[in-house]
């Protein structure tokens, strides 16, 4: 706890925002907790209100926002950065904004002028993380492409080199991916983002990447929590007994305590929300901590479901899941 507290009140006055930072493989400092923005399992949310969310969840403290070529909302996030800059909520350089490359970019040569495209969109010199979105490639059409991701890995160092991103990283790869992809490049992946809830709790492939150094973002952080409640979805909901009671003890809901539970794994929860009060709830999480027991706990909800499991793509080369 002691620990904890020191960091974020070290953070507060070096960054500016609530939640603490942990520490990247190449030397930067990644945020704990991310606005999501991506809204298409998310009830294909209008694209309109992603403005309004980032702008909010800067002045409500959060620091890191994330995005992606595919979601099609990169200006209206540089729209929300460029409103909080010009209120003087946040300088450019204390906030920490991650992109993604999308599938049919993958060849080498693609990369850096994808790269430059999102920047474009976003309003920004550089972005702080630059993801391969997914292992698999495709064609502008959508169907599979052969590129090996290992040569889409060169363009993202050219890209790093270039200083047009500060940190690279991977987005829904494997073990077996991450492996081979730390053996045959020149610069680590610093981050892996996948899918990390309740109801899909990942232990081998968090242990892994954080063994070899590699943080770990956590997408759909909510699982089934709140949303997605069709007659088949696994537990927990928000009335969960087991979620109440540590709410409960804690004087928080349900919904911060699986993001505590996934900050207090080391992870980078990514909760998505375009509502004022529950982007503010989603970052409201710095003055308490889960016990080791409670951990175990929500751990044991885990029936390895994963809310994103892309159809169609099974077939392609390098299909991760
Ligand atoms: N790398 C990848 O392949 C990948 C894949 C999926 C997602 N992502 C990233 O991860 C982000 C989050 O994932 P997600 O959108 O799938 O799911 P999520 O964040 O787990 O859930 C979002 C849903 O939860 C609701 N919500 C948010 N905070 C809440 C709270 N405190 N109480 C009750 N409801 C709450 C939101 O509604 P309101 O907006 O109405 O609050 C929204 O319907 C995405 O936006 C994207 O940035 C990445």
């Amino acid at each position: 706890m002691w620990r904890v507290a020191v960091l974020a009140c070290f953070v507060t006055m070096v960054f500016g925002g609530k939640a603490p930072t942990i520490d990247l493989n190449d030397g930067h400092k990644i945020p704990v907790v991310a606005l999501g923005t991506g809204r298409g399992t998310a009830g294909a949310a209008p694209i309109d209100e992603v403005r309004d969310a980032v702008f909010w969840a800067i002045e409500a403290g959060y620091r890191h926002i994330d995005t992606a070529a595919v979601y099609g909302d990169e200006e209206q996030v540089g729209q929300g950065v460029a409103d909080a800059i010009k209120k003087s909520l946040v300088k450019r350089e204390e906030l920490f904004i991650t992109t993604k490359l999308w599938n049919d970019k993958h060849a080498r040569a693609s990369v850096v002028p994808a790269l430059r495209e999102s920047l474009a969109r976003l309003g920004l010199d550089y972005v702080d993380l630059y993801l391969i979105h997914f292992p698999i490639a495709a064609k502008s059409d959508g169907s599979p492409d052969d590129t090996d991701y290992l040569d889409t890995w060169k363009g993202m160092e050219e890209a790093k080199e270039l200083g047009l991103a500060r940190s690279i990283g991977v987005s829904n790869f494997n073990a077996t991916q991450i492996d081979r992809l730390v053996a045959n490049s020149k610069v680590k992946p610093a981050v892996n983002q996948i899918e990390v809830n309740p109801t899909l709790t990942q232990e081998p492939l968090v242990s892994h990447c954080q063994d070899l150094g590699i943080a770990v973002m956590a997408y759909s952080p909510f699982g089934f929590l709140v949303t997605r409640k069709t007659a088949d979805a696994p537990p927990p909901r928000v009335d969960d007994p087991t979620l109440v009671r540590i709410a409960q003890k804690y004087g928080k809901n349900a919904a911060q305590i699986v993001l505590r539970y996934l900050v207090d794994r080391g992870l980078v929860p990514i909760p998505k929300s375009a509502n004022k009060d529950r982007i503010a709830q989603n970052i409201d999480l710095f003055d308490f901590e889960l016990t080791k027991e409670e951990v175990a706990e929500i751990g044991k909800f885990n029936k390895n479901v994963r809310v994103i499991h892309p159809t169609g793509w099974e077939k392609y080369p390098n299909y991760p899941f």
